[in-house]
């Protein structure tokens, strides 16, 4: 379970991905490669998520897929069933993390203050999403929580962009940054994987050059 998290991490960037049809997962997904940043969360908000998971999964681990916007047990199932590596939901919801902890596969709750942070690790979690970042308190927010809260990990994302990286990517506490702005839905509609490509590698040439 920590592996996938360090795994995350090492990549220091997530995509958040919206997809309106699966048949889009195969081309974004050579396009997450070709771009240097293999890592997808295919959030649960059409309908095509859990197959759009399963295609990319079944490409036998080119590419480190999570399923995001996982709000309920019943999403968890269907998440890991599609192959789902990774579960992010934008809070804290016990029944969810269950869930995810009865399938043995990670989970990043959202959590923005210190009570929700502290669910979590009552949950016995040490990751969380910190979700919507700025408009939570961007990253002077997560700088004051990681003092009390000195061995928690946070993933900002929510107006997180190449205008602010530098920010989030700057705190130690701060394992990855995720974002949608690398793979915008309408891009993907239009299938210009190839400005996709080009939105990733930039991202990844960027995150490089802030690595402290
Ligand atoms: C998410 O679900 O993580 C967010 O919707 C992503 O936020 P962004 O679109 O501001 O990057």
């Amino acid at each position: 379970m920590a592996d996938v998290l360090d795994r995350l991490a090492a990549h220091r960037l997530v995509p958040v991905v919206v997809l309106d049809e699966a048949r889009d997962a195969g081309p974004l997904a050579d396009a997450l490669v070709a771009g240097g940043l293999p890592v997808a969360e295919v959030t649960f908000r059409t309908a095509a998520a859990a197959d759009a998971i399963r295609a990319i999964a079944d490409r036998g681990g080119d590419v480190l897929v999570g399923a995001g916007t996982v709000i309920t047990p019943a999403q968890v199932d269907a998440a890991v069933a599609a192959g789902a590596q990774y579960l992010v939901s934008p809070g804290t919801s016990r029944a969810v993390v269950e869930r995810a902890q009865e399938h043995g596969v990670p989970v990043l709750p959202g959590a923005v203050t210190a009570t929700e942070v502290q669910a979590a690790l009552e949950l016995g979690l040490d990751t969380v999403k910190f979700f919507p970042a700025g408009t939570s308190g961007g990253s002077a927010a997560i700088a004051a929580l990681a003092a009390p809260f000195g061995g928690v990990r946070f993933v900002p994302t929510g107006g997180v962009g190449p205008g602010n990286l530098d920010q989030y990517l700057a705190l130690p506490c701060v394992a990855a940054v995720g974002g949608s702005w690398m793979v915008p839905r309408d891009r993907v509609r239009a299938g210009d994987l190839a400005g996709v490509r080009t939105l990733i590698a930039d991202a990844v040439a960027l995150a490089t050059r802030l690595r402290p």
